[in-house]
């Protein structure tokens, strides 16, 4: 300030050339923000764009707790008991956030029950925020303070550099938006501009489709579990070493850990992540548009949907007989996946009868440390959507440890409760729908639902009308 004074008094038109370039640079400045609306770049990237919006037509939502209402009782005391869809567009990310019951309905800025880190796989504005205010400003507080800030859904801001004039100008010019991305991958060595194209194409999907955990003693603040490898053994060894519980079970008391989709390390670890065959091969080919003109497509969905442009690029078998095995995979984990779980309900509730019986916390920790093991590992295999395509390997591997974890779990307690004096087996209630298990673990599902409501009447509005506004100065 002092400085400028004293331009303006002694060499004034020098100053006024100086505001004058400042301007200047103040207005490039402004362009340079990561624009988080879509929309912006449909003109100059139509192809890109309209494919891109057509991630809106894949809109079915799948209640998953009510296809398999295991996972009410696996999640009890934790969000995802509230509920748990299957993903589906990416179009779709941030009205699902809203509307899930697991963000509850805040009233205002300061009220919970989630952190802000909970928007970061969501919205291109999450990459604006971090760029205008640093992750320590954006991570800080609850997931309701900036409602208003984050409004456009997964799109061009998330995985490009829009800021570059090589994208401006067509070039792909992919882009980790997300620092602590960036920072997970130096920690596996794999530092993100020192990679090929092709690691750099899973390299963007691999900002939201991992495993991730919210990192109490910064802000909540997101952080890849990567220091000690990406396995599902070095993760938990990892997890365990920093005495990490994501919540305590809501009926074994167990220090449990909530896997995310760690999607980009079990396609590592499949045929296709061993042979570099990456996600934008299957998810995003390269088609041709009636002119002729070469573009990849935005509409990232189910590859089987565009077989010729995927699988068969590399495949001669017809989609029939790929699709076969695909779907023979699929019965597969599934079946081994209910096998773990219906060990693990048990252990939970069996948990839960020998502390009832008294037992101490000494002789319970080695029990709801396997049950912490077996379910991480149990979630690990299956939270990855697609799994089965992209490592069935994996899955079925790290399910038979899961159940191997349960039976241990399992052999202890049964020990323990005939030493507290009961021989008989534990009854497990009746949880054969989600409404049922939500009621044996006495969650008010009505009273969840009509605070979301008024929420979504009351809130939502309000922070679309200041989006609008603010968005109208861009
Ligand atoms: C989920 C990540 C992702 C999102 C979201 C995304 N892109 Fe892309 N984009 C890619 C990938 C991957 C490529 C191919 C990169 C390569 O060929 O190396 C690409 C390529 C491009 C290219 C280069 C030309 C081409 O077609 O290959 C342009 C231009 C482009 N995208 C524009 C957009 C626009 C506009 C949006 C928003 C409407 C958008 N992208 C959203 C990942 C994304
Ligand atoms: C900014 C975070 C983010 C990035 C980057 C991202 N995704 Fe997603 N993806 C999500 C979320 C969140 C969902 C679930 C959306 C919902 O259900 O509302 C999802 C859903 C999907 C789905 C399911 C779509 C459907 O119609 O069922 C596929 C497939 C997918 N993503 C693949 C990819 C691939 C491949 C890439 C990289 C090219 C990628 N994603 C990049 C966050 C992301
Ligand atoms: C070799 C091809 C291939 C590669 C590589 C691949 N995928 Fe997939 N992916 C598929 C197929 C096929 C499906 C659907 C399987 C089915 O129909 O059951 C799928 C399903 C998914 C789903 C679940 C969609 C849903 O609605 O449930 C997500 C998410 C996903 N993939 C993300 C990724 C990410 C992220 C990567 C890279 C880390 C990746 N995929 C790599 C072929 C591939
Ligand atoms: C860019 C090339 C490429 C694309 C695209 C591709 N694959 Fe593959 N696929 C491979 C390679 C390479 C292997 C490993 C072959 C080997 O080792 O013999 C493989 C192996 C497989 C296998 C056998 C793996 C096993 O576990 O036995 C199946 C099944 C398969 N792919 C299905 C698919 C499906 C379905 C799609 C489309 C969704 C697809 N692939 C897309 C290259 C590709």
């Amino acid at each position: 300030m002092a400085n400028k004074k004293w331009k303006l008094g002694v060499l004034a038109p020098i100053a006024l050339l100086g505001l004058i370039t400042l301007n200047a640079y103040a207005s490039t400045e402004q362009e340079q923000r990561f624009d988080p609306r879509n929309a912006a770049f449909e003109q100059a990237h139509p192809d890109q764009y309209q494919s891109w919006k057509a991630t809106s037509e894949s809109e079915q939502l799948e209640d998953a707790l009510a296809e398999d209402p295991n996972m009410v009782i696996l999640w009890a005391g934790y969000g995802f008991a509230k509920d748990y869809n299957k993903a589906r567009g990416h179009f779709y990310a941030v009205e699902d956030l809203r509307e899930t019951l697991r963000t509850g309905g805040p009233t205002d800025g300061e009220s919970g029950p989630m952190p802000m880190a909970c928007w970061s796989c969501k919205s291109p504005d999450v990459a604006r925020l971090i760029d205008e205010e640093g992750e320590d400003g954006y991570f800080a507080g609850k997931w309701a303070r900036l409602g208003a800030e984050v409004v456009n859904p997964i799109g061009c801001s998330d995985c490009h550099n829009t800021k570059s004039d090589k994208f401006k100008n067509g070039e792909p010019e992919l882009a980790l938006t997300r620092p602590y991305t960036e920072r997970a991958f130096k920690a596996i060595g794999k530092p993100f501009e020192e990679q090929s194209r092709l690691d750099q194409q899973a390299g963007v999907c691999a900002q939201c489709h991992v495993e991730y955990y919210f990192d109490k003693n910064a802000n909540n603040a997101v952080k890849f579990p990567w220091d000690m490898g990406t396995t599902v053994g070095e993760m938990e060894v990892y997890f365990d070493a920093i005495d990490f519980a994501d919540w305590t079970h809501g009926v074994s008391k167990a220090p449990m850990l909530k896997a995310q989709h760690p999607g980009y390390e079990t396609w590592r670890d499949g045929i296709h992540g061993k042979n570099n065959v990456v996600c934008v091969d299957c998810h995003m080919p390269k088609v041709e548009n009636e002119d002729g003109t070469v573009y990849t497509d935005h509409k990232i969905g189910n590859p089987f949907d565009r077989f010729e442009d995927t699988c068969a690029n590399c495949h001669t078998q017809s989609k029939d007989q790929l699709q076969n095995i695909v779907s023979t995979r699929k019965a597969q984990v599934l079946s081994m996946k209910l096998t773990a779980e219906k060990q693990i309900v048990a252990a939970h509730f069996e948990a839960k009868a020998a502390w009832d019986a008294g037992a101490t916390e000494e002789e319970m920790k080695p029990i709801l440390m396997d049950i912490r093991h077996a379910q991480w590992r149990w979630d690990y295999a299956i939270a990855s959507h697609g799994v089965h395509m992209h490592a069935p390997e994996v899955a079925l591997e790290v399910l038979g440890t899961a159940v191997d974890k349960a039976a241990d779990a399992r052999t202890k307690v049964i020990r323990l409760l005939a030493k507290k004096g009961i021989t008989d087996p534990i009854q497990i209630p009746d949880i054969s729908t989600k409404e049922k298990a939500q009621a044996v673990l006495g969650m008010d599902m009505e009273g969840m639902k009509a605070e979301k409501e008024h929420f979504l009447k009351t809130l939502v509005p309000q922070w679309d009308e200041e989006a609008k506004k603010r968005e109208a100065t861009y």
